[in-house]
């Protein structure tokens, strides 16, 4: 089985669905549920016996510790973080705790379970640690896109504190031997994306009639992924990757923020047409973001060469296929928009009794 950290949330829900659509190894999947887990994305596995939820944090070493022994994964995939920049620049010790001590509590527990594996269990095991592209910085407009050997220069504490469990990563590898991977992405959109980014973010408030903020003159470009092609993107790694290697995920989607405001406001208008006017006159300009990264562009040829992955949504297929999600699941957007999908830890404990302990 695999052992997945984050899976109840935006990546990580579409990556345990997708697994478990496409073969039948069970998961375990050990989230926190911070504001961004959320058990409604994973409501279709409710019965299903492959998956596995625990609830936990990665940074208790001995709670992972535990669980590995008792399940024995062959494979680690990280997915776990705090992952919101706007959040980062508001309160950034909560990305130093997960992001950065989560990492090193997580790849301690790795490291021991690892290193009391048989040699061929030790060899065949990974650990994948799913990362971004902002630890690259920021790119000027006719700037090289980022390579796997663009040196690191994170500009908000969200990248910061990500760039810092690569590293951590990259020394259990180089300093232990753990089979560590790394994988380097872009912007990811798609179904279950919590709505405080800009994508879902747009399309929930352009139904709402509410404004559509765009951050300073719109102009920052973004490479936009379809999250079930870096899902895709994953699986190859895990199943060819060369240990110790990194590798850069990319949609080839370089657009402007405002680009993609308009598309998603013209494909409303299309779908779901208002009465009166367009989306876009909804479009308000607010004070940009401090320390706002102006370009991001990945170029994903290695994972191309040496793996064979690329993307295959469009820009224009994936956003249309997401602003369709979105109409057709008001329900999971209600949820979130009023809190219910917090309560499921509550409820989930409150069903079950209290019994004494089983004996033997
Ligand atoms: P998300 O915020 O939607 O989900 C994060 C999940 O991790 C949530 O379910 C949350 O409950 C869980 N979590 C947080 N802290 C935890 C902890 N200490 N222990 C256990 N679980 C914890 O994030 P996402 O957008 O799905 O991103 C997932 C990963 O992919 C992150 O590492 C992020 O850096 C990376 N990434 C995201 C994007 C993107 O566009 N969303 C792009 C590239 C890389
Ligand atoms: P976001 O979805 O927060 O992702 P990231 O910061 O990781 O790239 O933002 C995507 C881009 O959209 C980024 O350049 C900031 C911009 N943005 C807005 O212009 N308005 C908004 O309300 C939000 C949330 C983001």
């Amino acid at each position: 089985m695999i052992f997945i950290t984050g899976g109840a949330g935006f990546i990580g829900s579409n990556f345990v669905l997708d697994w478990l659509s496409q073969n039948d190894e069970p998961v375990i999947n050990f989230d926190k549920l911070t504001y961004a887990g959320n058990m409604n994305n994973l409501a279709s596995l409710r019965q299903d016996s492959r998956h596995i939820f625990v609830h936990g944090d990665i940074a208790d070493t001995a709670q992972v510790a535990s669980l590995l022994a008792q399940y024995k994964p062959r494979a680690i995939i990280n997915v776990a973080a705090e992952s919101h920049v706007d959040r980062s620049i508001l309160g950034p010790a909560a990305f130093v705790e997960t992001n950065v001590n989560g990492t090193f509590g997580l790849l301690e527990a790795t490291r021991a379970y690892w290193s009391a594996l048989t040699n061929a269990d030790k060899t065949a095991f990974r650990f994948l640690h799913v990362s971004t592209d902002e630890v690259y910085g920021t790119l000027g407009p006719d700037d090289a896109p980022f390579t796997e050997s663009t040196r690191y220069a994170p500009n908000s504490p969200y990248s910061a504190s990500k760039a810092a469990s690569d590293h951590l990563v990259r020394s259990y590898h180089h300093t232990y031997g753990v089979p560590a991977l790394t994988t380097n992405c872009s912007n990811n959109y798609g179904p279950y994306h919590f709505p405080e980014k800009l994508i879902p973010l747009i399309i929930t408030n352009a139904r709402e009639g509410k404004p559509l903020p765009i951050y300073g003159d719109g102009q920052q470009v973004r490479d936009w992924l379809y999250v079930t092609d870096h899902c895709a993107a994953l699986r190859r790694v895990l199943e060819a990757g060369k240990p110790g290697e990194t590798y850069n995920i990319g949609g080839w989607n370089e657009k402007t923020n405002l680009h993609v405001v308009h598309a998603l406001c013209d494909i409303l208008q299309r779908l779901a047409p208002k009465a009166h006017g367009s989306y876009r006159d909804q479009i308000v300009y607010v004070t940009d973001r401090p320390g706002h990264d102006r370009r991001y562009a990945i170029d994903a040829r290695k994972i191309e060469r040496e793996l064979g992955w690329r993307p295959t949504e469009s820009f224009e297929s994936g956003i249309q296929k997401t602003v369709q999600w979105y109409l057709s699941n008001q329900d999971w957007v209600r949820d979130v928009q009023s809190g219910v999908y917090l309560k499921w830890l509550e409820k989930n404990y409150m069903q079950r009794e209290a019994k004494p302990e089983a004996s033997d």
